[in-house]
């Protein structure tokens, strides 16, 4: 198995946010939206935080799922989070989407969040526990947490063929970017070590398919 190649943690190149907004996430973030719902069916209402929340679209999609929440989106990068409140302009939900331009590890929120979700940010970070440390800190204790990222593949070439296979087509930036995510990302063992450090051994880790691993449950 490989080392972590570290990639820079904000993603504040203007042309790479636009390339990451431009892409087909449609099916990887719908799936996110439906499986934090299966893990949280009881929440109709209520405040969502979405650490590291990229371009908008899972907040936007979480609010169309469920119309009475509202989510607090949170990115250190402020081209995506131009490409965020664009977005969510033009989907009509200002009032139900707020968008902060920081980084999750200096965020005050005037009273905790009722669930936490983040896709795909836990890789960006040198040191992983800060998250986890947050995510704990920055929710209600029993709330629903989802989070979901990369898994780091065996081998350089190995993180190539994923790359090859299902960025087909894809612009070469957001090749580049997906190839060194994967080579940044934890293994299923290393996001194990990190819960249990944090004790938070009570969440569950998945493995849905060969390039994700997923970490959802009530955090207390
Ligand atoms: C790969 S993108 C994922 C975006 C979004 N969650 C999605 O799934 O479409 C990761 C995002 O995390 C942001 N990020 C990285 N480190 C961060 C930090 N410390 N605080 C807040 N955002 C951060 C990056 O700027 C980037 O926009």
């Amino acid at each position: 198995m490989i080392s972590r190649v570290l990639e820079p943690e904000v993603m504040d190149d203007p042309e790479q946010a636009v390339a990451y907004a431009k892409a087909d996430f449609e099916e990887e973030n719908q799936g996110f939206v439906d499986r934090f719902r299966e893990y949280n069916p009881d929440m109709t209402e209520g405040h969502v935080l979405d650490l590291g929340c990229g371009p908008g679209d899972i907040p936007i999609r979480l609010v169309c799922a469920l119309p009475r929440c509202r989510v607090t989106g949170v990115d250190a990068s402020p081209p995506m989070i131009r490409l965020a409140k664009e977005a969510v302009r033009k989907a009509g939900l200002t009032d139900r989407i707020t968008l902060r331009c920081e980084r999750f590890q200096n965020l005050v929120l005037p009273e905790p969040a009722d669930a936490a979700i983040s896709n795909s940010l836990l890789h960006h970070l040198h040191n992983p526990l800060q998250f986890w440390y947050w995510l704990k800190k920055l929710v209600k204790p029993g709330s629903v947490v989802l989070v979901m990222d990369l898994l780091r593949p065996e081998s350089p070439e190995s993180a190539q063929a994923i790359v090859d296979q299902y960025a087909k087509g894809e612009p070469a930036i957001l090749r580049r970017d997906f190839y060194h995510s994967l080579l940044a990302a934890f293994t299923e063992d290393e996001v194990a070590a990190q819960l249990a450090e944090l004790n938070l051994s009570r969440l569950l880790i998945d493995v849905p398919d060969d390039r994700h691993w997923v970490v959802g449950g009530r955090i207390y």
